[in-house]
C-alpha cells in the first residue's frame, strides 16, 4: 500500500466509521418511511379510525399504550412482548394486567402496513407511536408531525414498570417521576391531560368525583366527556372533581395550579403543549439504527 492509498484509506475508513456510529445514534425523523413505504402512516390513520369507529375507547387505550412503553426502558415496544422462554413479559405487571389494551389492534395494524409495504419495514415501536397520535386526532384532539425509526426491543422490562407513576401519587412523586424520564413539570401537566379520554376502574377514584359514587359500576369516566379530547378535564380539576388523586394533585394548591388553569380557560395552549410533550415523551430512549429490530410479529422476538 502506498503512503497516498493508505491516507486515502485513512480518511475513507474514518468516515465510513463516523457514519456507522452517526446511524447507530441517528435521531428520529417525521420523513424516516417517505421513501421507502409511503403508505405506511396512511394505512395507520385509517386502521385507527375505523377501530375508534367501532369503539371510542380504544382512542384512549392506544394513547395509554404508548405511554406505557416509553416509560418502561423507553419507547421500544418492550410492552408488546408476550411471555415466552427468556422474556418476561410487561403485560402481567399490575399497572399493566387486566387494564392495558388495545394490543390486538396494533397487531392488525401490523399485518396490515406490513403487507402494503411488502415487507417488515415499520417498526411496532413507530406504529404505537402513530396510533396514539391518530387516536387523539380521531377524538377531536390536535395533530403534530411525529419523529420516527425507532427500532423493537429483543427483550422486555416487567421489573421497570414500577417506573410507570401510581394513581394515589403526590405532586412531588409525579414531578420525580416525569424528571427521570427527562420531563418536567410542563409535560406532566400537559400529558395528565390524555386523561380528557378514556375510564379507569372505580377503585381508584377519589370520593368527590361522581361518577362513581353511585356504587355498583365498576370503571368511570376520567371526566364527564370521555370520548372527546377537551379541556373538560382541566375544568373538573378546578372543580375539585379530579378522577384520580394523581389527577386532582394537579391543582391541589400547589406549583402546579397556574397551569391547570390557563389549560381549563385556554383549549390553544393546552393543544399545542400536548402535541410538544407527546413529541417529547415519544423520544424516550428510542432505539435506532443498528440497535434492536424491526419485529416481523409485534408480539415476539424474531
Ligand atoms: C401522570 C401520571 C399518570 C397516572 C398516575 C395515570 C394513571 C392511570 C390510571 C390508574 C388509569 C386507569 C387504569 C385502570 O383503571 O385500569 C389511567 C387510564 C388512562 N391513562 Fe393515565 N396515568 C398517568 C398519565 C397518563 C399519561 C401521560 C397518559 C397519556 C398521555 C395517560 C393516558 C391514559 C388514558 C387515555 C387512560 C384511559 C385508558 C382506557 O380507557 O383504556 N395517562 N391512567
Ligand atoms: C393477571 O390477571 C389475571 C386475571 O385475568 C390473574 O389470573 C393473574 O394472576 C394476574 N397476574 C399477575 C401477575 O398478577
Ligand atoms: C391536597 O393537599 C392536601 C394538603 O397538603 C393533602 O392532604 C391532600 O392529600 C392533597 N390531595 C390530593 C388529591 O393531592
Amino acid at each position: 500500500m502506498t503512503y497516498s492509498n493508505r491516507l486515502f484509506c485513512f480518511h475513507l475508513c474514518n468516515m465510513v466509521a463516523l457514519a456507522i456510529i452517526a446511524s447507530s445514534h441517528a435521531t428520529l425523523s417525521p420523513t424516516f418511511y417517505d421513501k421507502v413505504c409511503p403508505q405506511a402512516l396512511p394505512t395507520i390513520k385509517k386502521m385507527v379510525q375505523a377501530a375508534v369507529q367501532k369503539e371510542r375507547r380504544m382512542g384512549a387505550s392506544l394513547l395509554r399504550l404508548h405511554f406505557h412503553d416509553c416509560f418502561v426502558h423507553g419507547c421500544d415496544a418492550s410492552i408488546l412482548l408476550d411471555e415466552a422462554p427468556g422474556i418476561r413479559t410487561e403485560k402481567t405487571t399490575a399497572p399493566n394486567n387486566n387494564s392495558v389494551r388495545g394490543y390486538e389492534v396494533i397487531d392488525q395494524i401490523k399485518s396490515k402496513v406490513d403487507q402494503v409495504c411488502r415487507g417488515p419495514v415499520v417498526s411496532c415501536a413507530d406504529i404505537v407511536t402513530v396510533a396514539a397520535r391518530d387516536s387523539v386526532v380521531a377524538l377531536g384532539g390536535p395533530t403534530w408531525k411525529v419523529p420516527l425509526g425507532r427500532r423493537d426491543s429483543t427483550d422486555a422490562y416487567p421489573d421497570e414498570t414500577s417506573d410507570l407513576p401510581g394513581p394515589a401519587s403526590s405532586l412531588s412523586t409525579l414531578l420525580a417521576n416525569f424528571k427521570k424520564q427527562g420531563l418536567d413539570a410542563r409535560d406532566l401537566v400537559a400529558l395528565s391531560g390524555g386523561h380528557t379520554i378514556g375510564l379507569a376502574r372505580c377503585i381508584f377514584a377519589r370520593p368527590e368525583q361522581s361518577d362513581c359514587s353511585r356504587g355498583g359500576q365498576t370503571l368511570g369516566p376520567l371526566d364527564s366527556t370521555p370520548t372527546h379530547f377537551d379541556t373538560v378535564y382541566f375544568k373538573s380539576l378546578v372543580k375539585n372533581k379530579g378522577f384520580l388523586p394523581s389527577d386532582q394533585a394537579l391543582f391541589n394548591g400547589s406549583s402546579t395550579d397556574s397551569l391547570v388553569k390557563i389549560y381549563s380557560l385556554n383549549p390553544g395552549a393546552f393543544s399545542a403543549d400536548f402535541a410538544r410533550s407527546m413529541i417529547k415523551m415519544g423520544n424516550i430512549r428510542p432505539l435506532t439504527g443498528t440497535h434492536g429490530q424491526i419485529r416481523v410479529n409485534c408480539g415476539k422476538r424474531n
